[in-house]
């Protein structure tokens, strides 16, 4: 059927053909404009397919550049071409504890998670690289965020125990990507890295705001129905995003925008659609981009944190009220976690001793938050 047909028999009022082309979790079917980045990194990886050790790789690069989605696409194809080596992607903004980056190498190579016994991470470990040895197949890990690592003082341990498997399990062969967003701690954390494997470098340089408006302008070709975006608001949403700097503002903006023209009953998204969007979601984005990686726990503690941040400020006045649902060595996990994503901010007391506390306070807008949590 042609898309035109298609288009008069789907019409609904609606203004997205596809919506879901502006999840931030979306992976197009058309990425541009990093093919040479992509190149490089597969000529580092090519090796392993081979059945030898690769160049490990790093990643780095400014916010919102394609760096993981050029990896997921980098490992679809290797699944495609290769059943000896088995790409692993983690998170590390989520995965930041050995024995959490572990059971993800260990699903990847089992294929389900481990079984919680309380056993220790050797034990994970010998059992993880164990299979791996015994299936005779290699290794490939990608650490998102590996920056998170050094935060947390576990980077040099567990780039070790990936890549020195082989002097534990002779013939293993494993392979590090590693990818970390610039920013001013960046340089140090590369530096860290070099000195525990010599990586290649691979560097995801800014977009052009020409650049930016062609991938905005395919995504609203395949998200919206024609004629919903004129050009010059599109070239509008393209400048803010340029001087912003993350294409997943202008990503969102679309949706957004294109909501608000829905609303008023528009069919064309107008430039005031877009400022209000804009507004509406710069201080969202950033939850939003780590929200689908937070627990049950996190989310629940999040929500009482943004519930009575203005109320009080105290760790333990938050804790009370979700006593009954948690251990407070779980709500401290979880505030951890949340002031390591750059959600709260935690301020430690000084020294111990009476009324001495905790205190958080929100970094992000309370309603960012509610209005994510109510979806
Ligand atoms: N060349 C491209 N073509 C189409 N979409 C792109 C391109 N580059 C990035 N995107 C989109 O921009 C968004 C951000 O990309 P991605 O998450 O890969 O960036 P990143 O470099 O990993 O950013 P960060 O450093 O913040 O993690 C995603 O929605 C992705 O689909
Ligand atoms: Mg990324």
């Amino acid at each position: 059927m042609s898309s035109k047909i298609k288009d008069i028999l789907m019409w609904d009022e609606s203004l997205f053909r596809n919506p879901e082309v502006f999840d931030l979790s979306y992976i197009p079917e058309v990425f541009k404009f990093r093919d040479n980045e992509i190149e490089a990194i597969s000529h580092n990886v090519k090796p392993l397919i081979k059945g030898d050790l690769p160049t490990n790789t790093i990643i780095l690069g400014p916010t919102g550049t394609g760096k993981t989605t050029s990896v997921k696409l980098l490992f679809r194809e290797i699944n495609e071409v290769s059943n000896e080596v088995i790409p692993v992607y983690i998170n590390c903004q989520f995965h930041y504890r050995e024995f959490s980056i572990m059971s993800q190498i260990f699903r990847g190579i089992f294929g389900y998670p481990p079984v919680e016994t309380g056993k220790p991470l050797t034990t994970l470990y010998e059992y993880t690289m164990g299979e791996l040895q015994k299936k005779g197949k290699r290794l490939l890990v990608a650490l998102d965020d590996v920056d998170f690592l050094f935060h947390v003082n576990i980077a040099e341990s567990i780039l070790y125990k990936i890549l020195r498997a082989h002097e534990i399990f002779p013939g293993v062969k494993t392979g590090i990507i590693g990818i970390v967003t610039d920013n001013a701690f960046s340089f140090k954390v590369s530096e860290k890295i070099r000195t525990v494997f010599m990586p290649n470098e691979v560097h995801f340089k800014p977009y052009s705001q020409s650049t930016i408006s062609e991938i905005l302008r395919y995504r609203c070709d395949i998200g919206l129905y024609p004629g919903v975006m004129d050009n010059d608001v599109l070239d509008k949403i393209s400048e803010i995003t340029f001087d912003r700097g993350d294409l997943r503002l202008g990503i969102r903006a679309i949706k957004e925008a294109g909501m608000l023209a829905e609303l008023g009953s528009r069919k064309k998204i107008t430039t005031e659609d877009v400022e209000k969007a804009i507004e509406r979601i710069s201080s969202s984005l950033h939850v939003e981009n780590v929200f689908d990686g937070l627990s049950k726990t996190d989310k629940k503690v999040l929500k009482v944190i943004a519930e009575n941040s203005g109320k009080f400020t105290k760790a333990n006045d938050f804790f009370n009220i979700l006593a009954d649902e948690m251990s407070y060595e779980l709500f401290r996990k979880a505030t951890t976690k949340l002031e390591n994503l750059k959600i709260v901010d935690i301020q430690r007391a000084q020294s111990r001793g009476r009324g001495k506390q905790n205190l958080i306070h929100l970094r992000v807008p309370k309603e960012a938050i509610l209005e994510i949590i109510k979806e």
